[in-house]
């Protein structure tokens, strides 16, 4: 059921966009940035790093839902992300807008976040009706972790997202092994990275992942 929707032969994949996925505490902020300052050297595209939730008002207020300082149904958090992502796609300097004027944009999360976060907390079908429609990315990146070792590194961080416990994050990493499948089904490239590597090490593998994008090809960007 949630995987039909992304055989769906009219889904459109968005080109120069990709997006990393991973559980709480895969590093996928880290790798984010550190992806950031490589495009800042000569000889490549333009590069955006954006995130979800966004810091638009509905981002906003999602953050407030995700520390726990706003109490929402399940089933309107799963609303306000496919809102957020929403304006984020095709708002002003949106996703599309940069993508369609040759800028590589990178997302902090995407929709496999709503399939496998709202999935686990209030059921499989609400998120991929809300997600079913949006276009899909060029490459996705997975940061797989242990939910054990993931949780230690959150332990280190002020403060606890809703979402930041054991048993949650177990299933996290469970449900998006289940989903990747889908998605290359559909045409999306998926990479799969140890995130349990040494930074470095892993900054290395995502700029494989990266160069691959047709948008990379010819820029001097094979090394
Ligand atoms: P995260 O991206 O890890 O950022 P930070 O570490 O800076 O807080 O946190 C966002 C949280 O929101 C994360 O727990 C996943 C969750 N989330 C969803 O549940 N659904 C979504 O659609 C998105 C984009 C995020």
């Amino acid at each position: 059921m949630l995987l039909m929707c992304y055989n769906n032969p009219a889904m459109t994949i968005i080109h120069n966009f990709a997006a990393f996925e991973g559980g709480d505490g895969s590093g996928t902020t880290t790798q984010l940035e550190l992806l950031r300052k490589r495009f800042a050297g000569p000889g490549l595209p333009p590069f955006h790093a954006a995130s979800e939730p966004t810091g638009g008002p509905i981002g906003v207020l999602i953050r407030r839902v995700l520390k726990g300082e706003t109490a929402l149904l399940p089933e309107t958090a799963a609303r306000l992300f496919a809102a957020d992502r929403n304006e984020h796609l095709y708002g002003p300097g949106g996703i599309l807008e940069r993508c369609g004027r040759g800028e590589l944009v990178v997302s902090d999360r995407y929709t496999p976040s709503s399939l496998v976060y709202q999935g686990i907390a209030c059921g499989e079908e609400l998120p991929a009706s809300l997600n079913a429609s949006f276009p899909l990315p060029e490459l996705l990146i997975f940061f797989d972790l242990d939910s054990e070792t993931a949780l230690k590194r959150i332990a280190s961080r002020p403060g606890r997202d809703i979402y930041e416990y054991l048993d949650f994050q177990i299933q996290v990493r469970t449900r998006y092994k289940a989903l990747l499948p889908g998605y290359e089904e559909a045409g999306v490239r998926v990479e799969r990275i140890d995130a349990s590597l040494p930074p470095g090490e892993i900054a290395e593998l995502v700029w494989r992942a990266v160069r691959k994008m047709p948008i990379l090809e010819g820029m001097g960007a094979k090394n």
